[in-house]
């Protein structure tokens, strides 16, 4: 009698342990795919910036107009320091600054936008 109570003990604790090991593989996967996803994110919008802006704002700066850089002080003061102006500046373009409306979807503008504001906040480091 005692024996099989303490089967039965073993049992149920056995069972706690498969379901608590079945959470933390549960969780941790879905942690593991929620990375790769911003992960490849930042990569393509760090493509799309090397590709077609690095040419001129090599780290952040700017080859031809000095003060109009991507830092976030140059950023603030020209009224840059958002998605939606940044977006509607590199669709457009101005000055020398060519548009990339015919080259880039409107996605991936508005992807290498936030690129920009968040390299910004990190002194594009
Ligand atoms: C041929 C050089 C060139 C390329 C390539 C280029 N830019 Fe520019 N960019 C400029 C110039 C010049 C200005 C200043 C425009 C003006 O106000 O006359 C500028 C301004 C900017 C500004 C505003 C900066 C500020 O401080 O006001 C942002 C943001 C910007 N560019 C982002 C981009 C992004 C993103 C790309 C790529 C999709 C890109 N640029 C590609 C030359 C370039």
């Amino acid at each position: 009698m005692i024996s099989l109570i303490n089967l039965k003990k073993n049992l149920i604790v056995a069972l706690l342990i498969l379901t608590l090991a079945f959470v933390e593989i549960a969780t941790n996967s879905q942690i593991a795919i929620a990375d790769t996803a911003t992960t490849s994110a930042t990569a393509t919008a760090a493509e799309i910036f090397s590709t077609n802006c690095a040419g001129c704002h090599i780290n952040g700066g700017n080859i031809i107009r000095r003060g109009k850089n991507l830092q976030q002080k140059a950023l603030k003061k020209y009224g840059m320091d958002s998605i939606a102006n940044i977006s509607n500046l590199v669709t457009n373009g101005k000055g020398i600054m060519p548009a990339y409306k015919a080259r880039l979807s409107e996605q991936q503008i508005i992807e290498v936008s936030a690129y920009v504001l968040s390299q910004a906040e990190t002194d594009w480091k």
